[in-house]
């Protein structure tokens, strides 16, 4: 089974993540994706620091769950992907790569403790091409 695990490195997105582990010490093949907010050349020269920044924070989102397997001695692969809509990067992801499965947190960085689903997981959960699972 091919698994993709999406991590903002929010604490829900950490447990996404822990239940990937779960699933990957029963065989299953996982990749772990961040992706950084990307607006393209649309600002001005500051637009730089904000993107190295952006992307630095994907990184360490990355590094923070690969840590949790590198623990447990297995192996996952890492995505780091740019993008204006974290939700579309993931359902194309999902799709070329045939994933059998989703993996993501009910909410995210954004910590909008009073929604019941963030909006990139509502959207994976919408239009991925294969099973979603939502972790709480
Ligand atoms: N940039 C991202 N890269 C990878 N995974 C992400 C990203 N953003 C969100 N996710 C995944 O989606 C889950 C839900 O986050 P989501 O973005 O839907 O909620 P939110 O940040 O609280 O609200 P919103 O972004 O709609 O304001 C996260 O726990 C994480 O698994
Ligand atoms: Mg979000």
């Amino acid at each position: 089974m091919k698994v993709l695990v999406a991590t903002d490195g929010s604490e829900p997105s950490i447990k996404a993540v822990q239940r990937a582990l779960e699933l990957a010490e029963q065989g299953a093949e996982v990749t772990i994706m961040s992706v950084a907010y990307f607006a393209g050349d649309q600002f001005d020269a500051t637009f730089y620091d904000i993107q190295e920044k952006l992307e630095k924070d994907a990184r360490a989102a990355l590094n923070q769950a690969k840590a949790m397997f590198d623990a447990k001695n297995i192996h996952a692969e890492t995505v780091l992907e740019l993008g204006l809509v974290p939700a579309n990067n993931i359902i194309r992801r999902a799709t070329e790569g045939k994933f059998d499965r989703v993996i993501m947190g009910s909410t995210g960085k954004s910590g909008l403790t009073l929604a019941l689903i963030g909006s990139t997981a509502s959207k994976v959960v919408t239009n991925a091409p294969c099973e979603v699972t939502i972790v709480r």
